[in-house]
């Protein structure tokens, strides 16, 4: 029997184990998530250390899993494809090592693929109930794309002209959004991560209950900032430390009367002590500005696009971006979904979102983008290296 190449992937650069398997077209025959999130909840973050332990143990077994939901074996596996950047550099070893292994052992292509790009072909993979009732095409004629990534690591603008051809445009200068969104549950006392929960909490409040600031930077700017609407948040629930008596930084030192020791600040107030109603307020100002502030720079940066492109400008700038493509835990979020949706409509764009299992870290992304590059002839050999940062 002549079967479609199916193509394994692997995806280990956080605190999710994944396997998937792929078929043509970015036709996603499994996907197994296998998420630590039970083992870094109680240190509000992900342990590094504590990730790279537990993809090593879980990474076979996700990778049978995954064969077996694909109804494959092996033998039918026509290339492995890894996240092999960016991400945690003990995590993402135990993914490209194991990748090796599978490539070298089963005499077939090894793909490392970038994680981040990786989400921007997230919102053209096809599940098969898809495929079956035909409602979405594979994204042959999605491109000159305008690419946004939204994640726990990452938020940032793209102009794509094909799934590896990307130029990013613009970035976050200190926190990714989805990291705002956590570090805001945790001050709000939800579990970790604390994205879904400040999303479902959001729903429940009132958006303008608080004025928290949104960070534009320069006119011209489509890079993003959210550390100063994280800590707006912070202020708002606890207080401003140094206002008031409470408030006042502790500067009695334990060393002696002359050397001040600053120790961290006494909060005049906490989460616990707030009303559900209080805190669902906090949730959704806070998403409203956080939503707010990610439209603001996608029109700039459609703004732009369009303005070159209709002034006869050279290169990047002649292609107007015909769709829309989101990737990234935090394109999950209701109002996030809401905006986009009516921003594209009304710039004449068409809307790719990634179905909910594909938001969230998977090697459905990893293998699916791993066919475009094998297809392009972009293979690795056994020299690919686990890489933290993208270039
Ligand atoms: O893409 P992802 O799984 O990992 C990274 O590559 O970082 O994204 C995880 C992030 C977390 O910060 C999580 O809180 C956030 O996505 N997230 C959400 C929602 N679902 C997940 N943030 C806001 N609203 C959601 N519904
Ligand atoms: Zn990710």
């Amino acid at each position: 029997m002549n079967r479609p190449l199916l193509i394994l992937g692997l995806e280990t650069s956080c605190d999710e184990t994944a396997g998937a398997v792929t078929a043509e077209g970015g036709l996603v025959l499994s996907n197994v998530i296998a998420s630590q999130h039970d083992l870094h909840g109680e240190y509000g973050g992900v342990v590094p250390e504590i990730a790279s332990r537990a993809h090593a143990e879980r990474i076979l077994p996700v990778v049978h899993k995954a064969l077996a939901e694909a109804g494959a074996t092996f033998r039918d596996i026509g290339a492995v494809a890894v996240g092999s950047r960016p991400g945690l550099i003990g995590a993402l070893l135990v993914g490209v090592s194991a990748a090796k292994a599978l490539a070298w052992s089963l005499g077939v292509p090894l793909i490392g693929v970038d994680h981040v790009e990786a989400h921007l072909y997230a919102p053209l993979l096809q599940r098969r109930s898809d495929a079956a009732t035909n409602q979405r095409s594979a994204g042959a004629n999605v491109y000159p794309a305008l690419g946004l990534v939204v994640s726990g690591g990452h938020t940032a603008v793209y102009l794509l002209r094909s799934p590896i051809d990307i130029a990013r445009l613009g970035a976050t200068i200190d926190d990714a959004v989805g990291e705002a969104y956590d570090k805001v549950g945790a001050v709000l006392g939800l579990p970790y991560p604390g994205g879904p929960h400040v999303d479902r909490l959001a729903r429940l409040g009132n958006p303008r209950a608080h004025d928290f600031p949104i960070s534009r930077l320069a006119p011209d700017s489509l890079d993003f900032s959210f550390s100063g609407l994280k800590t707006a948040v912070l202020y708002a629930v606890r207080g401003v430390p140094g206002a008031g008596e409470k408030g006042k930084m502790n500067m009695e030192s334990s060393e002696g009367a002359h050397a001040p020791k600053l120790t961290a600040p006494i909060w005049s107030r906490d989460a616990a002590r707030m009303s559900e109603a209080e805190k669902a307020d906090v949730a959704a100002s806070f998403q409203r500005v956080a939503v707010q502030a990610l439209m603001l720079k996608l029109g700039r940066a459609l703004d732009m696009l369009e303005a070159s492109a209709g002034g006869g400008a050279q290169e990047r700038g002649k292609e107007r971006p015909r769709s829309l493509l989101v990737g990234g835990g935090v394109s999950a979020n209701s109002l996030l979904r809401t905006e986009l949706a009516a921003f594209a409509a009304m710039r004449g764009l068409e809307l790719r979102l990634p179905a909910m299992e594909f938001c969230l870290d998977n090697a459905a992304m990893i293998a699916g983008l791993g066919a475009v590059r094998l297809a392009a002839g972009l293979v690795d050999d056994l020299s690919l290296r686990a890489e933290p940062t993208t270039g």
